[in-house]
């Protein structure tokens, strides 16, 4: 497989071309932000720990019947997949309130829900990634009725599959953002990357964030946090 020129540059990752067309190199930069790119800073090593630990769950995913884009990974931080067109939405499942619906609901940090729930934002930095439902994703067009369908059900689906997994490692998987992507015959496909950037993990004894909330929250011991579940999911 051979890498061509960078097609996109991301804020965690960058986008390679390659001599087939039906697939791309990602690149996982060590490059940190929060707040729609307000903070910034670098993670030691998050690259490749996101590479690794994304790869390893897409691949437990895909042995549950999840479709994703993964095929194969390269190095440590370069993994091919399925080129698609990303559907331009951040779908949230979360199991317990924490972050953003904490504050906007007034609810504490950490209060379990009776069943898991879900959100969607409308993906687009310049207006800060607004919260959406489906039917205003239906009128701006960003997916069919039938499509938002698969993406509900998948993402479910997704939760339950990790949420036993984590539990193995003593993790609570309280909260985690996915994206989909289309591929070349219009298949929704699980695509993006599942890490600790995009779920809140939380030490089911002891309570520790062992996630990206100790960056946005400035709480320290960062690089060792990604480093603990990097060997709690690899460890196994
Ligand atoms: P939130 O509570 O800030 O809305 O975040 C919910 C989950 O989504 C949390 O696990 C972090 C993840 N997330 C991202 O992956 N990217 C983002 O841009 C945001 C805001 C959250
Ligand atoms: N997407 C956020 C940013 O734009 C990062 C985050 O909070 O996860 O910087």
């Amino acid at each position: 497989m051979e890498k061509q020129t960078q097609l996109y540059e991301g804020k965690a990752k960058k986008v390679f071309a390659t001599d087939d067309p039906r697939r791309v190199i990602v690149s996982y930069k060590d490059d940190a932000t929060a707040f729609n790119g307000e903070k910034k800073g670098t993670i030691a090593g998050k690259g490749a720990i996101n590479n690794v630990m994304s790869n390893h769950l897409f691949r437990l995913l895909e042995q549950q019947g999840v479709r994703t884009h993964f095929i194969e990974q390269l190095s440590d931080r370069e993994t091919v997949v399925e080129k698609v067109a990303i559907v331009p939405l951040e779908v949230i499942v979360r199991n317990v309130a924490a972050g953003s619906f904490a504050k906007r609901y007034g609810v504490e940090e950490g209060t379990a829900f009776a069943a898991p729930t879900i959100e969607f934002s409308y993906k687009n930095d310049a207006l800060g990634d607004p919260l959406i439902n489906t039917y205003h994703a239906l009128a701006l067009g960003l997916a069919t009725q039938a499509e938002l369908e698969t993406i509900k059900r998948t993402a479910f689906r997704v939760n339950e599959v990790l949420c036993a997994y984590f539990d193995t490692l003593n993790v609570r998987l309280v909260d985690f953002k996915l994206e989909f992507g289309r591929t070349a015959d219009g298949t929704i496909v699980l695509a993006d990357e599942i890490s600790p950037d995009t779920c809140r993990l939380w030490d089911k004894t002891t309570g520790e964030k062992l996630d990206k909330d100790r960056f946005r929250r400035n709480m320290g011991g960062v690089e060792q946090a990604y480093q603990e579940i990097l060997s709690r999911v690899m460890g196994q």
